[in-house]
């Protein structure tokens, strides 16, 4: 891989949140008292999890990745044509592997060349980075190693924008956090922009089930690794092996939870933060919710945010959805009400 010219690449890391590791301290305090356990689910990603996750991205049972390429392929080179954006933000990009085909249609149509992703995992940002820039040389990118959550108001413009949050990340958020994301997202946004959503829809147990629980045992890997992190980065030793990855469908929240369950007592201790840790037999910690949606729902979602739902994508399963929302004030004057 070669080292792309200076200029087509910066890396902002955003100053919004604190450290990673004091963020796990004090979320490992919070979640750790409280019943069931609960961590939140950015701790997946280290170097290994970001990995696994893209291994994920390719099993048999993981549908959403593939489905929502399908859509986008064949809706992305019209919005870029109607749209004509100068560049491209997406919050938690990972590989940004189905990105290519945003800038790639922008590249076409000849309307921009900045893609701005802010994602929270380095390995992930810088390496999908690089290999941007290797295979696009009227590339640039402006990199953003921060929280989708608290860092988009740091994420400077530079012309028109779509705003992409692929994968169905919106899921991994619960209600109140979804909502203070998308206000952020409005606010963020300016008349002319678009925000592309893409958001995975309630479907059969038959097939969540095994998507989050596939036979190979990736996912267990994944789910996991979350406890290798949580040792690592404070000094810890609660014994990886002693727990089960379990996915489970919760029909009443409409939502896959991932369980990390301790086969028999577990005992621990984290040392940075001189917590002890005791776990029952059977006792769960929820590494994360992956929330599915209604179409109707996730419309209202976005129009209490303040963006008003212009078309929706989905395959021909109806298994997955991909938003295209606008400021519902975009078509007003910035200042008709004088500013506010
Ligand atoms: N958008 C990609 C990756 C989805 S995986 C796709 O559709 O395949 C979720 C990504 O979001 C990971 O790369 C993870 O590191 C990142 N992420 C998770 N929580 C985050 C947060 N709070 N802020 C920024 N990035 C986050
Ligand atoms: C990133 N996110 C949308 C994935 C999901 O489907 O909720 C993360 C994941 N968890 C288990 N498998 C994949």
């Amino acid at each position: 891989m070669t080292t792309p010219p200076a200029g087509r690449l910066t890396i902002r890391r955003l100053t919004q949140g604190r450290p990673l590791r004091e963020q796990l301290a004090d979320d490992v305090r919070a979640g750790f008292g409280r019943s069931p356990k609960v961590l939140p689910p950015k701790y997946l990603y280290d170097e290994r999890g970001s990995e696994l996750f893209e291994t994920i991205t390719e099993l048999p049972e993981y549908y959403p990745t593939r489905t929502e390429a399908t859509i986008l392929s064949a809706h992305v080179d019209r919005l870029v044509e109607d749209i004509r954006p100068e560049e491209l933000v997406e919050l938690g990009s990972g590989s940004s592997r189905k990105t290519r085909m945003l800038l790639e249609a922008m590249h076409r149509s000849g309307s921009g060349n900045r893609y701005v992703p802010l994602e929270i995992s380095e390995t992930a940002l810088e390496g999908a980075a690089l290999e941007l820039l290797d295979d696009y040389p009227w590339l640039e990118v402006h990199g953003h190693l921060g929280d989708f959550a608290t860092d988009l108001p740091s994420v400077s413009r530079s012309g028109r924008r779509i705003i992409a949050f692929l994968g169905s990340t919106i899921g991994n958020l619960l209600p109140a956090a979804r909502a203070a994301l998308l206000e952020r997202v409005a606010d963020s946004m300016q008349p002319g922009d678009v925000f592309l959503l893409g958001a995975d829809l309630v479907k059969s147990p038959a097939t969540l089930v095994p998507a989050y629980d596939d036979a190979a045992g990736v996912t267990a890997d994944f789910n996991r690794n979350m406890l290798t992190v949580l040792n690592r980065e404070l000094d810890g030793d609660l014994p990886v092996d002693a727990f089960e990855h379990r996915a489970v469908w919760n029909a009443g929240e409409a939502r896959i939870e991932m369980h990390l369950v301790a086969r028999e007592e577990v005992t621990g201790r984290l040392d940075a933060i001189e917590l002890d840790v005791r776990f029952a037999p059977g006792e769960p910690l929820v590494t994360e919710y992956s929330c599915k949606f209604e179409v109707a729902g996730l419309t209202g979602e976005l129009g209490v945010a303040g963006l008003e739902t212009a078309e929706v994508w989905t395959d021909d399963r109806r298994w997955f959805s991909v938003f295209v929302a606008r400021r519902t004030d975009s078509s007003a004057p910035a200042d008709q009400y004088g500013g506010g």
